[in-house]
């Protein structure tokens, strides 16, 4: 349960919130590569409650602008990408993508009126797949080194999602374990599914064999290291490792080679996007399956075809024969339902958080923590500028058996090592 004042703290993301102001000092997804092709039309995109205009100029230049034109704010969103920037459609006016104004073609000949004009503008970078921007004060951090970010092409498939409700709920659904017994059960095993290294069954198996797992949380420089242990039959151990990377981003495991990450960017205090990256370390990935599995569920405007507006298509007969909740086997749909019933800003005053909420509690300390160290001048956590720092190594998502006779608490990297080792 959070007050109402910490609740506002924490999903307030404008510009100028507390909880805004945390959430600029580290780089964000802003769009799929994919989105943006060279020679292709600029973007708008709405981020952390900011209108933007997301463009790739002749040379390959990312620019992301303030979406009002500075002379009398028509949307750049619709300009010419021209002359190496943005040129307004209403007057000429032509931008680099540091926001310089490079020309007023209106102005008599000679004018320095346009040396005068700082347009806004934030810096981007293209990696992984992804577009990330970092919209905060000062210089840059540095972006961090994770390890999806610098991958082959061929290990890493990204894919986004809009949500109707605040980005913490987002995150919260990524550290709440017990959820894999119910929401995202299913009753009758698909032969797609994968089975969990070093055990006899699929991960919905344990899952719906053990409802109660021990939950163990770390705290580390990167955030938490969120441990969940099921009876793994016979003595041993079923070890799911995830993680809350600050301030918005986790990693689910997919075995001991390859994770799957979300990464909640607030669109404004009661949307976000949920970027997803599939990634594989062991090998290429099929991403024309991924494609295809990821496409044929989602309808326009990146809302999957099953959605709140239609009640998720929820299938009452299909409750019985096949999944715990009625709703397709794409997962997305049922984090879907889950958070965005929970309103477009849950009211954390009125919920009950159990002993299996230690995450999620936990996570909430580290975000207020946040938010009082760059109240108080200081960089966040996860935040470096120094290359020495950035190494996430110790990074770690995995989930796998620990045999019996084994302490899965000194043992776990052992047998999730691949998560960490093959570097
Ligand atoms: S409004 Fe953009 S050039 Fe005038
Ligand atoms: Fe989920």
């Amino acid at each position: 349960m959070l007050s109402p004042e910490d609740n506002a703290l924490l999903t307030q993301t404008g510009p100028g919130t507390p909880g805004g102001e945390m959430l600029r000092r580290y780089w964000h997804p802003v769009a799929l590569a994919e989105e943006l092709p060279p020679g292709g039309a600029p973007l708008a995109v709405r981020i952390l409650g900011e209108d933007l205009a997301l463009f790739r100029n002749q040379y390959g230049e990312l620019g992301l602008l303030g979406i009002h034109c500075s002379h009398r704010a028509a949307d750049l969103s619709y300009a010419r990408v021209e002359d190496g920037g943005l040129r307004c459609l209403y007057h000429g006016w032509l931008y680099d993508v540091h926001g310089n104004c490079l020309e007023q073609p209106g102005e008599p000949e000679g004018s320095t009126f346009k040396d005068k004009v700082k347009h806004l503008a934030y810096p981007c970078v293209e990696a992984g797949d992804l577009i990330l921007a970092y919209m905060g004060p000062g210089e840059p951090p540095l972006v961090p080194a994770y390890e999806f970010l610098t991958a082959p092409e061929e290990s890493v498939f990204t894919s986004k999602v809009f949500s109707s409700c605040n980005y913490l709920q987002g995150n919260e659904g990524n550290i709440d374990p017990v959820h894999l017994s119910y929401l995202h059960r299913f009753l009758r095993e698909d032969e797609r599914a994968r089975a969990v290294v070093g055990g006899t069954g699929s991960s919905n198996s344990y899952f719906t064999h053990d409802v109660s797992p021990t939950i163990e949380v770390e705290e580390t420089f990167f955030g938490l290291r969120v441990f969940s242990v099921r009876d793994g039959g016979d003595g041993a151990s079923y070890v799911r490792v995830t993680n809350f990377v600050y301030p918005n981003m986790a990693p689910n495991p997919q075995g001991v080679d390859g994770f799957n990450i979300n990464w909640h960017v607030p669109i404004d205090d009661t949307h976000h996007w949920k970027f997803r990256v599939n990634f594989k370390r062991g090998g290429p990935l099929d991403k024309e399956q991924l494609r295809e599995d990821f496409y044929s569920q989602m309808g326009d405007g990146w809302v999957p075809r099953r959605n709140l507006s239609n009640r998720f298509t929820q299938d009452r007969e299909e409750m019985v024969a096949t999944s715990f909740i009625g709703m397709g086997r794409f997962f997305v749909v049922h984090d879907q339902y889950a958070t965005e019933t929970q309103g477009a800003i849950q009211d954390r005053s009125v919920e009950h958080l159990g002993t299996t909420d230690k995450a999620i509690a936990a996570h909430r300390r580290l975000l207020l923590q946040a938010i009082r160290a760059v109240q108080e001048g200081d960089d966040p956590p996860n935040v470096t500028h120094d290359p020495a720092h950035n190494d996430y190594e110790d990074l770690i998502c995995a989930d796998a058996i620990v045999p019996a006779g084994e302490d899965w608490r000194a043992s776990w990297r052992k047998y999730l090592k691949m998560g960490a080792a093959a570097r």
